[in-house]
């Protein structure tokens, strides 16, 4: 019987997960999306052409494999309908893609309540994307939520009205208003389009594949330190973005995990509020933001920018169970003279190599060690073994540090940039 690998971010989001999986899929038999919904901005690049994935695996492209959608994943009907429609105008099948009944669906007034609960936090507002994340997850765990498999039920639109209801109450709890009907109309229509796909008992699928022997990648969203339970709460996100994520998000038992990839970029970015104890405040920051376009696939906005931050990859990948790493954008640190990870914290006087509970309390300073970068252009590699000497410099430290192996060393956006170790 085969295992499920499972592919996940050990950063802040935005490592570069849709880039990889989408260079792996040519492995697989199947991609299953585990947690997230369109939170999540997945990119890949091929041909020249540059593409946004929000709620549909990054295996798409790939046609001759299926995607699937996983019971952890919350569905916005309307962001469903238009990532489809864009990928159809490329002329990619979608047919294969199968989605699971227990995926819970994102009303419009999900998202109305995402963002009086962030207006009313003021200046401690999460910095959510807006999407009605955290308001569907709540009503999937307060056992009020609406799911894929209702779809089919002749009492959908009575159960999609009584949630609204409740919606509308805890809005008007808020004093927020906004115009719904547009948006309800649309949403109506998107669930038309939901309903062309193969609505199935994904869990029981995943296993019967595995028992055919048939291989399979779970494709996780945002990143490790944005999980629910070991995140920086409480500015995170409201899945469990972690290893265990892909068992409970797809149905799959904990032997049958396979390979955790992890995937980090060769230094550290954010999106959002939250600590961030490498952050960059000066022009370092800035320039590795411009040149390294971290501008949210999602929402547009900048990311903040900072140094690898090594006890927070130990701690990630400790809580993961990471097999094996996969390093992002070392092209994007060519320009500079010097480059300084984070070996260690100190902690109100004491070291420590993790992340902290009270992370935000007290006095809390990054030890640094600082590298030689490469200053070459990397994005024309094709063979890692041809890479300046200073990059394996930088890369042997890391795996010394981190006790595992490097497999791929990313050195651009496009599927082609790509180095395999
Ligand atoms: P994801 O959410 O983990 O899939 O990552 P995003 O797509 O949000 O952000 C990663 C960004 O970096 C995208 O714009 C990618 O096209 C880009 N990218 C991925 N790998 C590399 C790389 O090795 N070098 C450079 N310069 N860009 C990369
Ligand atoms: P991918 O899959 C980066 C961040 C938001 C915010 C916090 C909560 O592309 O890596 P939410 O909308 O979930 O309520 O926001 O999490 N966030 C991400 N940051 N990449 C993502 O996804 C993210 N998804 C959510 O910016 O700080
Ligand atoms: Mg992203």
């Amino acid at each position: 019987m085969n295992k499920v690998d499972v592919l996940l971010g050990l950063q802040w989001g935005d490592e570069g997960k849709g880039k990889i999986v989408d260079v792996l899929s040519k492995k697989y038999d199947i991609i299953a999306r585990f947690q997230g919904g369109p939170n999540a901005g997945h990119t890949l690049e091929f041909d020249g052409i540059k593409h946004v994935l929000h709620t549909i695996p990054s295996g798409i492209f790939n046609t001759e494999i299926i995607n699937l959608i996983g019971n952890g994943v919350v569905i916005d009907p309307i962001i469903f309908r238009k990532e489809i429609n864009s990928i159809k105008k490329l002329n990619i099948e979608t047919s294969e893609l199968q989605i699971s009944k227990k995926a819970h669906l994102i009303l419009p007034t999900h998202k109305m309540l995402d963002k009086a609960s962030e207006i009313a936090k003021g200046k401690n507002k999460i910095g959510s994307t807006l999407k009605g994340i955290g308001p569907t997850y709540m009503d999937k765990t307060g056992r009020n939520g609406l799911r894929v498999g209702d779809i089919n039920s002749k009492n959908f639109e009575k159960k999609y009205n009584k949630l609204k209801e409740k919606h509308i109450t805890l809005l008007n709890f808020y004093s927020f208003e906004e115009a719904i009907e547009e948006l309800e109309n649309e949403w109506f229509e998107s669930i038309e389009t939901i309903r062309k796909f193969k609505l199935i008992d994904s869990e029981e699928f995943l296993h019967n594949q595995l028992l055919d022997n048939r291989s399979i990648l779970a494709e996780g969203a945002q990143g490790s330190l944005l999980d629910i339970d070991f995140g920086s709460y409480p500015y995170v996100t409201s899945s469990n973005t972690i290893a265990a994520g892909a068992c409970t998000g797809l149905g799959v038992a904990p032997n049958k995990i396979g390979e955790v990839f992890g995937i980090f970029k060769a230094y550290c970015t954010r999106v959002g509020s939250g600590p961030f104890p490498t952050e960059l405040f000066d022009d370092i920051g800035k320039e590795i933001q411009k040149v390294g376009n971290e501008f949210g696939a999602t929402t547009g906005r900048s990311r903040r920018c900072g140094w690898l931050d090594i006890p927070a990859l130990k701690y990630a990948i400790k809580i993961n169970g990471v097999t094996q790493l996969m390093m992002m954008k070392a092209d994007v640190l060519s320009m500079l003279e010097k480059i300084r990870i984070c070996t260690h914290y100190i902690h109100n006087d004491i070291k420590l190599d993790y992340i902290p509970y009270d992370i935000s309390d007290g006095d809390f300073t990054c030890i640094y060690k600082d590298i030689p970068s490469w200053q070459k252009d990397l994005t024309q590699l094709i063979n890692y073994e041809n890479s300046p000497f200073e990059l394996k410099e930088y890369v042997n430290l890391l795996e010394q540090m981190l006790e595992l192996p490097i497999k791929i060393v990313s050195v651009g956006p496009d599927r082609e940039q790509t180095l395999f170790r």
